[in-house]
Parts: structure tokens; sequence; C-alpha cells
């Protein structure tokens, strides 16, 4: 079934999926649809050996930069140990002037401590890709996740990140009293990190905002690790409605492809007999060549969007 513009009206498209089913070139023809449409799209790999400069056969790095070829459609990979960094540097001496009022401790100690709250990778990470939406540069940003099969699940770490902090200010009172200490350094700053939780738990809560695309295929471990994802991201209270079924073989003219097909009908039927009801499920054939370039991606837009 073809997807339909309506469907994907989101500022945040999200693709997720276990390792190497075609997240990168599901995403990537997705944005390039939206770009070509005039919607002003950012694609971004969150992937720690990003492929789009690969895929787009052009130069794209951690800063942000236009695709080649491809009006309104720009391009950025970015780990999330680089997002880590940044977020050192524009919080790092905050930090440490709060923690130094307390503890006598070198810079790098104090900062590195305090990124390791958990959660707060994937926190600075949504608020990262938050951080481009709100600067009204773009109306779309396409999301390739890290190829974890799990990292969806990384939607429900605000929320994780908050009930730590609703527990941290309780410690440092307990070390406040201990310590007789006059002020309270802390408090604002973890005040403040609770408001950027908060917020961003409101924008990827919101179906309106965000819409999940998981990329399987029809092997049996694509097909399980769907199930665990899907049913994980139901407990944190989200939803998918979109899943793609890659590299289907369809014609089958040699005994290989037959076989192949055989092995992939009792899975494609099992999808459809769970998500069909209740997602739209597209499926995208197992082409004969890789998909590269920009001409390549627009035959798998095609194959997403029925060519409208
Ligand atoms: N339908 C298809 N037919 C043929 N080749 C495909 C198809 N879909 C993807 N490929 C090829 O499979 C490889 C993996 O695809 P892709 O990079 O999109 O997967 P991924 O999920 O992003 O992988 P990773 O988890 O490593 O990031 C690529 O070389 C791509 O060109
Ligand atoms: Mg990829």
């Amino acid at each position: 079934m073809a997807w339909r513009d309506a469907d994907l009206d989101r500022r945040v498209l999200m693709f997720g999926g276990k390792g190497g089913v075609g997240k990168t070139t599901s995403s990537a023809a997705t944005a390039l649809h939206f770009a070509r449409r005039g919607r002003r799209t950012l694609i971004i790999s969150s992937d720690l050996t990003p492929s789009l400069s690969d895929i787009f056969e052009a130069e794209i790095g951690p800063t942000e930069r236009p695709v080649p070829g491809v009006p309104h459609l720009y391009g950025l990979e970015i780990s999330p140990d680089e997002v880590m960094r940044r977020w050192k540097e524009k919080f790092g001496p905050e930090v440490y002037q709060a923690a130094s009022a307390l503890v006598d401790l070198p810079y790098d100690e104090v900062i590195d401590y305090a990124a390791l709250a958990p959660g707060i990778q994937e926190e600075f990470m949504l608020d990262y890709i938050l951080g481009h939406i709100r600067s009204g540069r773009y109306d779309l940003v396409v999301w390739d996740t890290a190829p974890a099969g799990d990292t969806l699940r990384l939607l429900g770490l605000p929320g994780r990140f908050l009930a730590h902090l609703r527990v941290a200010p309780k410690i440092y009172l307990e070390v406040q009293d201990r310590f007789r200490l006059k002020q309270m350094p802390f408090r604002e700053i973890i005040a403040s990190w609770q408001e950027l939780a908060r917020q961003t738990m409101e924008f990827f809560g919101d179906p309106d905002n965000v819409e999940f695309i998981l990329v399987t295929i029809p092997e049996a471990l694509g097909v399980y690790q769907s199930r665990r994802v899907l049913a994980e991201l139901a407990e944190h209270g989200l939803t998918v409605r979109h899943l793609i079924i890659n590299d289907v073989v369809s014609a089958a003219e040699c005994d290989f492809l037959r076989r192949r097909r055989e092995m992939q009908q009792p899975y494609l039927e099992m999808l459809h007999a769970e998500y069909g009801g209740r997602m739209t499920l597209a499926e995208i054939p197992l082409l004969p060549y890789e998909v590269k370039g920009v001409e390549r991606l627009e035959e798998v837009e095609r194959i997403l969007f029925g060519g409208e």
C-alpha cells in the first residue's frame, strides 16, 4: 500500500529497525520525496558509522550541508558522542561552577560524571533534534536512527531521565545538610534540566509532531525484533503506524529466488496478519542493484509513495 503525504505530515519522521534492513535507504528516499515537494527538509543520521554521504554520493558531515542536486534537502551526520561533546562545551562551565562549590575536583572529572546521569546522552540527542526543528530553518527533520534495532526505545528515556531528576534534588539536599552548605547551587541546574526533559517528552510524545517508521525484512530475525520493539514502544504509550517491509522477493524466475520467496512467505503473512489492520504496510522489493545516488533513491521513493 503506497503512503499518502497527508499521513506523514509531521515535523519529525523517525526511522528505526535492526541493522542493515534498509533504514538509511528508506529515510533518504522519504527525505528526497518531501524536499521535492518544497518542504525544507533535514536528514540526520545519528549512527556511529553513518552512510548518508555514501547514499547521496556527496560529502555530508557534522555540520548541515545542502545535498547537491536536491533543492530544499540538507544532510547532517552526527554521532551521539559528538552531541555529548557539544553539550559539554555548552553546559560544562555552568555545571562545573555549581559542582565546584561542593567538591574540589578537576574540571573533566566533574563534567564526565555529570554526563553519566541515566539517559542523559539520549536526552541530549532528542534535544539536539528538537533544536533543529525550533530553529525555524526546517519544516521537516527525517531521522535515520542508529542500527541498534531497539533505538526507538530511547523515546522512553526522557521519562526515565525526568524520574531520576525527581530524586536527584533530595540527594543534593542531603549533601547540603550533611556538609552544612549554605547554598544549593545544583538546584537551579536541576530545574533547568527538568524543564528540558519535560519539553522533549512533550514534543516527542505527541503523535502530531513525530511519526515512527519501523523498517523490517520478511525473515525470522526481522519479524521477532519488530515485535519486541513495538511491544516496548507500546509500554511507553507510543504507537507505530507505518511499517516498511524491505527486500521482498516478488518475481521468482530461478530456483534461488523461488526458494527465497518461499522462505519469506510465512513471515510476510505473519506481518500482514499482525499489523495489517492497524498500520500502513509498505513493501519494497529486493532490487537487483544497491540503492545509491539520487536516481536510485527516486525509484524507492516511487515504490513508497506510488509515484504521485
Ligand atoms: N530493496 C533493496 N534492494 C536491494 N538492495 C537494497 C534494498 N534496500 C537496501 N538495499 C541495500 O542494502 C544495504 C543496506 O541498506 P541500508 O544502508 O539502507 O540499511 P540500514 O538499515 O540503514 O543499515 P545500518 O543498520 O547498517 O545503518 C545497502 O547497500 C542498500 O543499498
Ligand atoms: Mg543506516
